[in-house]
This record gives structure tokens, sequence and C-alpha cells, in this order.
């Protein structure tokens, strides 16, 4: 229900609290006439490219909700003008590549190939399920559903859709009445090919039991109008009854190839220069995760022309291999006191963590040759320090616990040995 005087929010008479409901604050968000916008501006449309203009009306959407738009991206109605690419050079530059390049379709989402097929004919067929997807951050989930949802319902599919993620409210109250009004209510936008709404809870794994137990009931009471999908991290924070309605799907980490590919296509359409080892140590630093991978690049891009391992390395913070190498050596070979002036010199000069450096040197660890009763023992002293880490304490008593750890290894190493 709208109250006389204020503005109407939207069809279903309720406003989404979704990103994507706000009224976008960059420049390809503003509609002509609004009043901060310069006067010359007021009467045209910006538009750098027509990809880019895709870009930005689906990741930042220029008309969220408001049946009033003109709806399609590629419209400009009589009378506006067009600025075209080159105008604005430093808009591209603000878009970050993890939205730039966010697959616009099904095709374009790397791996998952049977997830992705599957769901896609689901589509196809009008036939889709509750979905439950998950798995780690960086896999495509929710371009995944987004994609589904621009294939149901067209360019104007953020009419269809109600988006609610974690920085959103999700407590009970939400799921009382901002989703049980959007599934109940009946949808009249014009010009989708399929009625059934789509209701987008991302991260639902952040949402409480309470809310968890609500939803439970309206997704059974709203099956013919509305299907769910529900995107988490952690499957088993949902609780069992929502997860026997969904048809679950696992997203797991992106296979080094996939991201490779990804990467190569990225690197080639921004023209960026890129050598082999840099390229391998972002696929090794991604750790599966694309959007990580993404923002690595476009850091490095940021900080140096030529993007090398080292420069990958430096960008992130992270040891650079021959470093570790080098630490390794102390750690096998020095005295205690030694090997702890040199390796606390090289963390403040190079400005590592020593989080970073034990996780680099238990892979080390595994490639050394020793008695397994030995490596047990050392990877257990590392993964208690690793953990003892997580909570703050000092850095260089725990220094001191990894060099009192190997030093306890080659002993153990020494007396096997006679
Ligand atoms: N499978 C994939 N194929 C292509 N790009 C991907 C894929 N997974 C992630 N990305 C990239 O990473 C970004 C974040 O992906 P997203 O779908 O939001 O991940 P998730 O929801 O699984 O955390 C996307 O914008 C996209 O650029
Ligand atoms: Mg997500």
């Amino acid at each position: 229900m709208t109250h006389p005087g204020r503005r109407p929010k939207s069809l279903t008479g309720r406003r989404p609290k979704s990103l994507a409901g706000r009224r976008p604050k960059s420049l390809a968000g503003r509609r002509p006439g609004d009043a901060c916008m310069p006067r010359a501006w007021r009467s045209v449309t910006i538009v750098t490219s027509e990809e880019e203009f895709r870009n930005i009306g689906l990741s930042m959407t220029t008309h969220p909700m408001e049946i009033d738009s003109d709806g399609d991206d590629h419209t400009h109605s009589a009378g506006e003008s067009v600025i075209v690419a080159g105008d604005l050079p430093a808009f591209d530059k603000a878009i970050p590549w993890v939205e730039k390049y966010r697959p616009q379709s099904l095709d374009d989402v790397a791996a998952h190939r049977d997830i992705v097929d599957t769901i896609d004919r689901l589509t196809t067929e009008n036939r889709l399920p509750h979905l439950l997807l998950y798995g780690p951050p960086g896999t495509g989930k929710t371009s995944t559903i987004l994609a589904v949802a621009r294939k149901l319902y067209g360019s104007r599919f953020r009419n269809m859709i109600l988006e609610l993620n974690a920085s959103d409210d999700r407590g009970i109250d939400v799921v009382r009445q901002q989703i049980q009004d959007f599934a109940s209510t009946q949808s009249l936008s014009f010009g989708v090919k399929y009625s059934v709404k789509l209701v987008l809870l991302d991260e639902a794994d952040a949402m409480t039991k309470d809310a968890q137990f609500a939803l439970r009931r309206v997704i059974e009471k709203y099956t013919k109008s509305t299907r769910f999908a529900l995107i988490c991290n952690h499957v088993n924070k949902i609780i069992p009854a929502l997860q026997s309605r969904c048809t679950r799907f696992r997203f797991a980490p992106l296979d080094a190839v996939h991201v490779t590919e990804r990467m190569k296509h990225v690197i080639e359409a921004e023209g960026l220069d890129v050598q082999d080892d840099g390229l391998v140590a972002l696929v090794r630093l991604s750790n599966g995760d694309m959007r990580k991978a993404l923002n690595i690049l476009q850091s490095t891009h940021m900080a140096t022309q030529q993007i090398t391992e080292e420069a990958v390395y430096l960008c992130t913070g992270n040891p650079l291999p021959k470093d570790i190498e080098q630490i390794s050596y102390w750690l096998l070979n020095e005295q205690f006191t030694d090997s702890f002036k040199r390796i606390e010199e090289m963390k403040t000069r190079k400005g590592l963590a020593l989080v970073d450096i034990i996780r680099e040197v238990i892979m080390f660890v595994f490639k050394i040759k020793m008695p397994s009763a030995v490596r047990v023992q050392l990877m257990n002293d590392l993964a208690d320090i690793e953990y003892r880490l997580s909570f703050g304490c000092n850095d260089k008593l725990q220094l001191g616990s990894v060099i009192a750890s190997f030093t306890r290894a080659r002993s153990a190493l020494v007396a096997a040995a006679t």
C-alpha cells in the first residue's frame, strides 16, 4: 500500500532493500533530469560503448524495480543524444573488473558445465525448481543465477526478481513481510516471457535460524508463482528442511585451467602486458577463486604496467617462492638464533606476515623426504601455530615457535638416521 503523496515504490507496493533496489550513485545511474547533474547532461544518455552500456546497465542497475523506466538497455528515446566512447574514459576505469567481466549468459560461465547445462535445460523447459547453490566464494554462484534471471526475463529481469544479500536485513520480519509480499503479489511486468518470479537469497547461510524456519512455509505456499534460489558458502548452515525443498548444486573451486582461460580473455580484452610466470602466479594465488584472480590482476595492473611473477607477489604481499625457499633453508640448516634473526630481518624488510610464510612453508614440508612420524609432528605444530596466529598472538613469539618445531624435527631426523 502506498500512501498518498509518497513516491510509489514498485509494482508490488514494496521497495526491496537489496543493493539492486538502491538508487545508484554513479553517473551511469543518474537519470536525465537529476538535479545534481550538470545542466548540459540532463537530456543525454551517456554511453561509452555498447558492451560497457550493457555492463553498466546490468551490474549497476540503472532502472531497478521501477515500472516507469524505459526498460530496454539498448533503446534510447527519440531526441536523446548519445555520447559515445572516448568522451568519458575515466568511466570505464571506475568499474571493477569483477563486475565488468561478470558472465552475462549461462554460456559465459566457466567450468561447472554439467551444473550450468542442467540449470539451462530446466530454465528452457520452464521447469525450474527451487535452487540451492553452494560452494566457496568466487566460483560463479551469483553470476549463474543472474544469468538465469536474464534468460527468463530478458533485460527487465530486475523487475521480476527480489534480490536480498548479506548486507540486507534478513531476519524473520523480512521473510514474513518483504518476501511474502513479493511472492504473493501478482506480477504485472509487461513483455516478459515467464511469469514465475524469482527470489534470490544470496549468502543465505547468514540468515537466522528463525528466518529459515519461516521461509520453509513461504517456499511451499508460493511455489506456484515464485521460485527461490538460495546461495551460500556453507551448506550445513542451511536447515535440513530448506535443503530438502531445493535442488542442490555444489560449485567446487575452479580448475587452474578455467581460471587461466578466463584470465587470458580479460588480459586480451584489456590489452595487458602479462608475462607467463605472472599468469601462473596469479592463478596459483587465486586458489580457484575467480573473483580473487580478477582483483589481483586489476590491482597489479594499477601498480605496474608489466605484470610479472614478482609484481603479483609483491602486490598481494605474499612471499615470493624464492623467499620461501630461503626461509626453509634457514629453518632446516641454521642455528636457532641465526634463523630467528634472518627470518625476522626478511619479514621486516619485505613486510611479510608470518601466517603467509607458514602456509607456504607447509608445502615445502610435504616435498622434503622425512620419516612420516616426524612429518606428522611438524605439521601438527605448524597447524597449531597458524591457529594461534588467527587469534592475534604475538608474531615474534610464534616465529620462535616455528623455529623450535623445526629444530625438534631436525633432532628427530638425526635420531632416526643413527
Ligand atoms: N565460473 C565463472 N565463470 C566466469 N567468471 C566467473 C566464474 N565464477 C566467478 N567469476 C567471476 O568472479 C566474479 C564473482 O563471481 P560470483 O558469481 O559473484 O561468485 P560467487 O557468487 O560464487 O561468490 C564474477 O563477477 C565473475 O567475473
Ligand atoms: Mg555470490
